[in-house]
């Protein structure tokens, strides 16, 4: 088991252990030897400037692009991720920005999109099961504690917020989900719909998931998170507990690239 990397981190073994992790584009290199843990049923924000290496960054760690160099150990066994599904496999599952839903599908048909659910016509005729994916997309959202949308409806005519929950929800529908990541899931959305995000998120963490999730919004940064990252120019400037900073300091994190003076010492 590698040694606990980066300042503010627990005694516990961590989920998923990065060493090392680079990735250069030519000569530019995007994320430079980053260290970082994520912990068990903890909510971990990645912050910094534009360019700064963030999605770079959960790009590694979801199977999208392949490090330069660098390590990745899950529960303590090095991995190899060469697509997103094999993230899955180990229980890394990611939002990202476009959510990857079907406009013109309703909230079911997405949620099971390429694992419908099929029952036998009198045993024999092979058909969709929709009263069963109806049945379980309601009991993913009770799961989620949030008020199921109207079924019948295309995505395309819910809230941003709600479009969220059909995307985590079908996530959840892969029973090994441990690390679910999101890049910038509030970005898009107004007040009540980003509350709305935070809740979701929030209730991901009581039921024992752990989230890394990047924003540029440092008030939901400090309502979601227990660590916070920084990244500046590719590397990694530290990582603290949201108890031992504050606002301003966390900007001068992200402006100055420097561990504020009292978490520091
Ligand atoms: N495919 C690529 N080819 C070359 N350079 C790239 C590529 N992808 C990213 N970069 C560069 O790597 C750096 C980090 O980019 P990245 O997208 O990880 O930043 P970010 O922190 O997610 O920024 P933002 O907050 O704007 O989303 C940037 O300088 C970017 O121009
Ligand atoms: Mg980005």
């Amino acid at each position: 088991m590698p040694a606990p990397a980066a300042l503010g981190a627990e005694t516990r073994d961590p989920m998923i252990a990065i060493r090392g992790l680079t990735k250069t584009y030519g000569g530019h290199i995007a994320n430079n030897a980053i260290d970082f843990d994520v912990f068990p049923n903890e909510i971990v924000a990645l912050v910094g400037d534009n360019g700064a290496g963030k999605s770079t960054f959960i790009k590694m760690i979801s199977g999208v692009l392949r490090p330069t160099l660098g390590t990745i150990t899950i529960n303590g066994q090095p991995v190899e991720m060469s697509s997103p599904s094999d993230a899955t496999k180990q229980g890394i599952e990611t939002l990202h920005q476009n959510l990857a839903l079907v406009d013109v599908f309703n909230v079911q048909e997405n949620i099971f999109m390429g694992r419908e659910l099929q029952r036998r016509i009198g045993g024999v005729i092979p058909s969709l099961d929709h009263a069963e994916m109806r049945r379980r997309t309601i009991a993913l959202f009770e799961e989620l504690g949030l008020k199921t949308p109207d079924l019948n409806k295309m995505v395309r005519a819910l809230s941003g917020g709600q479009r969220q929950a059909v995307g985590i929800a079908r996530l959840l529908l892969e029973s090994d989900l441990k690390l679910l990541i999101m890049d910038e899931p509030m970005a898009a959305l107004g007040v009540e719909e980003s509350r709305l995000v935070v809740e979701l998120i929030m209730r991901l963490k009581e039921k024992g998931y752990s989230v890394l999730i990047i924003s540029h919004n440092l008030d939901h940064v400090f309502q979601v998170a227990d660590r916070i990252a920084v990244l500046k120019n590719g590397r990694m400037v530290g990582a603290v507990r949201r108890a031992d900073i504050d606002h301003d300091e966390l900007v001068s994190m992200i402006v100055g690239g420097k561990m504020p003076s009292r978490v520091a010492a």
